[in-house]
């Protein structure tokens, strides 16, 4: 079994709707998918149509009562299955402060067997507090949606910084996999920006220390683009899949799961395009790459900003980046 905590502090970059439609999508090739709503706001649930009630049995009755996963669990797809939330899980943070081994307890209840789903996927909360850790203890890989926005990528140092921590700390196995971008828009100069600066920061991180969690995470390929159906979605409680098959972002869900579940990662590679080329490239638009507008993550992750150079001074960055794709199975 794979089991993936989708997470990023910072709220309304993709999280729920990656994880409901990358689980849908999973679900749809046939693998089996048991998905946890870990965030109060319970919007995995809703999107999924799960009706909950007062006495709905949730994630909250798995994290401070007796109840098992399976025990609450919702069937909802073929091949697919819901561990409900609830606004109840918003006390939980409170009720587990003082609790003996607290961070373990969604570890501790995991399927005894690991065969009965071949993926665990877990839609976490926008914070870093007890909930986000319990996930974090429980699963080996983590998936963290980006929006290519310039305010997106402030906080990914503390949640890298977390992320570094829970794997040191607290469970050994846990790796960074994948980055996927999300509500995003290529016609834009500022997306593919961010999108080479992310590319260019973790590659500069897995030659810096290969032992990192995230010195072998990708870039996922496939980008979820902006598309009004995916938003639309959660209100009539369907994936992307049931309520429009044939929109874009079916097609990007169904292509990210199948890099996902193909375990094809476009690695940070070493083949970095020819500088000469990287500058007078024309960049799809039409444009001519030019210093960077974008901020530098590589500047943001690894301390305070180094004083603004002039353009002329800068050396510009290379903007055009030729992947050099690698595949790999993870068991
Ligand atoms: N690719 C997309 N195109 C259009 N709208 C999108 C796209 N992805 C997400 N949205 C919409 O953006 C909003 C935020 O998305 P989502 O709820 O998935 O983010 P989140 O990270 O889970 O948020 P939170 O931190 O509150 O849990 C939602 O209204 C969702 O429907
Ligand atoms: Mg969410």
């Amino acid at each position: 079994m794979r089991s993936i905590a989708v997470m990023n502090q910072k709220g309304g970059v993709g999280k729920t709707t990656t994880s409901v439609n990358l689980a849908a999508a999973l679900a749809r090739r046939g693998k089996r998918v048991l998905l946890i709503d870990m965030d109060p706001q319970a919007h995995a649930t809703l999107h999924l149509g799960v009706e909950i009630s007062a006495d709905t049995r949730s994630i909250y009755d798995v994290m401070t009562d007796d109840d098992t996963l399976e025990a609450v669990k919702r069937k909802a797809a073929e091949n697919l299955w819901i561990v409900p939330s609830h606004l109840d899980l918003a006390g939980a943070e409170v009720e587990l402060a003082g609790a003996v081994g607290r961070d373990f307890i969604l570890r501790d209840k995991l399927p005894a067997d690991p065969q009965m789903y071949d993926y665990l996927i877990i839609d976490c909360p926008p914070s870093l507090g007890v909930l986000t850790i319990n996930a974090l203890t429980a699963v080996r890989e983590i998936i963290i949606p980006l929006q290519p926005h310039f305010l997106a990528l402030h906080g990914l140092s503390k949640l890298l910084q977390t992320v570094k921590l829970v794997s040191q700390r607290l469970n050994r196995e846990l790796r960074l996999t994948g980055i996927v971008f999300c509500l995003y828009d290529s016609a834009t100069t500022l997306a593919r920006e961010i999108s080479r600066d992310v590319r260019t920061f973790f590659e500069d991180e897995k030659d810096r220390d290969p032992s990192l969690p995230w010195a072998d995470a990708a870039l996922y390929r496939t980008k979820i683009r902006r598309n009004i159906r995916l938003a639309e979605a959660p209100s009539f409680g369907q994936s992307i899949f049931d309520y429009d098959p044939k929109s874009n972002g079916a097609d990007d869900y169904a292509d990210l799961a199948a890099e996902v579940d193909g375990c094809k990662r476009e690695f940070a590679s070493r083949n970095k395009a020819k500088p000469s080329a990287a500058r007078t490239a024309a960049a799809p638009d039409g444009s001519r790459a030019s210093a960077p507008a974008a901020p530098n993550i590589a500047a943001e992750l690894s301390g305070p900003a180094e004083p603004e150079s002039s353009p002329a001074e800068k050396e510009p960055a290379s903007s055009f980046f030729t992947p050099d794709p690698l595949s790999i199975e993870i068991d």
